[in-house]
């Protein structure tokens, strides 16, 4: 419980957040991985209990500390992600600010490769389940708000409309993680909040941990104007 429990924004409300990277195993020494760092949907779930909600986060394998007031569910797989997930509900806000792999090896070998046989091992890959999509076309149990993450390099804004249909959520939060931004693993954050009416705001380019304070601060407000 965070330290507003009983007082906040957030009062009496539940909020799942997924963060960090997905490691999809190869063998049982190698995985497949991304750059993310969990530092936004960490800073989000610590705005959340400050808020006074019930937070539940799922997190990859990250270097992080656990948010103060949070309970942390630990995974390592989109697949586990899944599950954990869907262990946690329900929830009032579920918030997918995970960069899940979108594909995994699609055997992981019992054992280490070695090197040496003569080819290169052919790595075959399958696509990973979608846990925002899942959780957001639920027609029983779904979340009153539901927030979407988009990480794009390019045409940033088209694709965020176009994600937002395609994944079902009701708010989707794009940011532009060209190398050049450094957003990927970095403190701060531009981000593009996008509505299901098609609306955008741009925020201009904050620390990852304010922009979890001002998400926070609008995840209230929206779930106020749902709840009516
Ligand atoms: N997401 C998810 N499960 C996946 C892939 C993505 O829950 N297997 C969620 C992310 O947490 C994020 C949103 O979907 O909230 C968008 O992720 P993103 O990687 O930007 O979109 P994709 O649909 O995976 O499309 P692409 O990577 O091809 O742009
Ligand atoms: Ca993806």
């Amino acid at each position: 419980q965070g330290p507003l429990a009983g007082k906040g924004p957030l009062a009496g409300k539940t909020v799942l957040v997924t963060s960090g990277p997905t490691h999809e195993p190869i063998d049982p020494v190698r995985y497949l991985a991304n750059r993310s760092s969990g530092r936004q949907g960490h800073a989000i779930a610590a705005a959340a209990a400050a808020a006074g909600a019930r937070v539940t986060l799922v997190s990859g394998p990250v270097a992080l500390a656990d948010p103060a007031g949070v309970a942390v569910v630990r995974v390592e797989t989109a697949r586990e992600m899944l599950a954990a997930v869907e262990a946690a509900l329900p929830a009032d806000i579920a918030v997918f600010a995970a960069a899940v792999g979108d594909w995994r090896p699609a055997e992981a070998r019992d054992g280490k490769i070695k090197k040496d046989g003569a080819a290169v091992p052919p790595l075959a890959l399958v696509e990973n389940p979608d846990v925002l999509a899942t959780i957001a076309r639920r027609s029983e149990g779904r979340p009153p708000l539901v927030v979407g993450f988009a990480a794009e390099t390019d045409t940033v804004l088209e694709n965020a409309h176009r994600k937002l249909a395609k994944k079902g959520c009701d708010l989707l939060v794009a940011n532009d993680v060209s190398p050049a931004g450094g957003v990927m693993g970095g403190s701060d954050n531009t981000v593009h909040l996008v509505s299901r009416d098609g609306g955008v705001e741009t925020w201009p380019k904050l620390d990852k941990d304010e922009v979890g304070r001002r998400l926070v601060a609008r995840f209230a407000e929206l779930l106020a104007l749902r709840n009516g």
